[in-house]
């Protein structure tokens, strides 16, 4: 059976397979894209995918990631991106290190650089670090040698786009900059579909007569594929911060639901009836209200964190505090399933044995970067738990992150092998795989007593319970044996 990408490569570039499309085609328009990361590959590669005419090219500093780009061996896991870049790459997709001659050949150029929370200096902790963004704006007015739209892709801090427009006026080549806002609202795990059928496109440009022209050039390309009613357009700095609020937004909505998991297991309340009777109200709606260990990704907390930045610089400092308290909760909702696991396994854990069933931050994704299973296993490790880690996906990038942390950690590729031995499982990531585990075979292979701490609520916990576990989920009461 065909899938909803391969279905829409029947149909779409202009009617011609790939293999019709020879190399030498003049292409309408010459797209690059600085920065091969989570974003920039999967958006460029549906780019690319649907609109054959346009020749796109990803480039990046990291040599090795251009080189897994150009592999079989992608540097990200989303499911479906594997066929998109099969079905573009060399057709009229490239990837490379060549930024120079990216920069010079190109007439729109996306940025797509990391702006992770600034660790150094005034704003450290909060504030984007913009030198990444910086370094790009410098090197586009230095090899450029035509006219360029500037289309910002990364999260940025509003008004970002001012500082970029006068880096870029400050070349003496006579060259003309227009920059646009056009964020990035896809879900990791969920990029593919997201790109493929997004819920809307924003782009927002300055309203004078160059801008609202670039704009224009920008809602033609998406335009391929997209519907013109969910391309919207706004001026730039509303464009800017529609990104940081929708990503505060959705954090908000984690924390409220874990603020009230943590209410319903001291009131013997049940979070999944409440959630099901408040989102069945249609104010409210029925998405993002599973109580969980917490949010994790590389942006709701950075970007949640330079919202907070930005408020106390305009001297907004209850708006600066309300949205904090969204980090702070998130923060919170870690420490208690710590806690938690401390006090129901007799306040000890040093020398158990402890399997974390995921590390992703999320399902479906290899991604880890700001996952609570990281602060989870530094927080085990100094209880003196011996741990062991399993995901599908996410190993290597868990070997990175604890690179250096001190304490016992073994990481096993095969969830029954990683969790034999041990006196606890704790789900960390959602993977559907979990859901459908031989939990006796596990049980008959674990010390005893054997605890299930739910870090996702979503496992079948009853069942869980009549096998022999003593299971302890997010926001419900426990079923225990003792
Ligand atoms: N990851 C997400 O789900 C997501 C979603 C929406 C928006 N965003 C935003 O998009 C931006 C990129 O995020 P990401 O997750 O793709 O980051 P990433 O770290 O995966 O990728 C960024 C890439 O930029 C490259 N880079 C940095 N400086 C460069 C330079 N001067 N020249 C060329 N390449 C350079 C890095 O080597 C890296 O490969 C961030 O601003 C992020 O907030 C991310």
């Amino acid at each position: 059976m065909l899938t909803s990408v391969q279905k829409v490569f029947k149909t779409q570039n202009c009617g011609l397979p790939p293999w019709e499309i020879k190399s030498e085609m003049p292409f309408k328009r010459k797209i690059l894209c600085i920065g091969a990361g989570y974003v920039g590959g999967p958006t460029m590669a549906m780019i690319a995918f649907k609109c054959s005419q346009y020749k796109v090219t990803v480039v990046d500093i990291n040599p090795e990631r251009i080189a897994r780009w150009n592999s079989d061996d992608l540097p990200i896991y989303e499911p479906g991106l594997d066929e998109v870049v099969r079905a573009a790459r060399g057709r009229n997709l490239f990837f490379s290190t060549e930024i120079e001659k990216g920069i010079r050949d190109s007439d729109v150029i996306f940025v797509s650089v990391n702006t992770p929370t600034k660790t150094f200096g005034a704003g450290a902790g909060m504030a984007a670090d913009l030198q990444y963004w910086d370094k790009t704006a410098r090197e586009i007015r230095k090899h450029s040698q035509s006219s360029k739209i500037i289309v910002e892709k990364s999260t940025l801090p509003v008004k970002t786009a001012q500082a970029m427009e006068r880096i870029l006026a400050c070349g003496d080549n006579g060259l003309c900059f227009d920059v646009l806002s056009n964020p990035e609202f896809l879900a990791e795990g969920n990029a593919i579909k997201d790109l493929e059928n997004p819920d809307r496109v924003l782009i927002g440009s300055s309203q004078t007569t160059e801008g609202l022209l670039a704009r224009d050039v920008l809602v033609e390309i998406y335009a391929n594929w997209v519907p013109k009613n969910k391309i919207i357009t706004s001026n730039i700095w509303s464009s800017e911060l529609s990104k940081l609020v929708a990503n505060a937004f959705l954090a908000q909505r984690i924390s409220s639901v874990n603020s009230i998991s943590a209410l319903c297991e001291k009131a013997d309340a049940d979070i999944q009836e409440v959630t099901r009777a408040v989102g069945m109200d249609s104010r409210v709606g029925n998405k993002f209200l599973n109580a969980s260990v917490g949010f994790g990704g590389s942006c709701f907390k950075k970007d949640i964190l330079n919202l907070v930045y930005i408020c106390r610089h305009y001297d907004l400092k209850e708006v600066a505090d309300y949205w904090e308290g969204v980090v702070r909760i998130n923060d919170y909702q870690k420490e208690r399933f710590i806690l938690n696991m401390l006090h129901v396994m007799f306040n000890t854990l040093a020398g158990k044995k402890i399997c974390l069933l995921g590390f992703a931050f999320k399902a479906d994704t290899g991604d880890t970067r700001e996952s609570p299973a990281i602060r989870i296993t530094k927080r085990l490790l100094e209880e003196k738990a011996d741990l062991v880690i399993t995901d599908p996906k996410a190993i290597d990038n868990a070997k990175d992150d604890l690179k250096g942390v001190t304490g016992s950690i073994s990481y096993v590729e095969d969830p029954y092998e990683a969790a034999a031995g041990c006196c606890a499982i704790a789900v960390m990531t959602e993977w559907s795989l979990y859901k459908e585990l031989d939990y006796r075979e596990i049980y008959r292979k674990m010390a005893k007593p054997a605890f299930v701490f739910d870090g996702r609520n979503i496992l079948d916990h009853p069942a869980l319970h009549e096998i022999g576990f003593n299971v302890f989920p997010i926001g419900k009461p426990s079923l225990t044996h003792f």
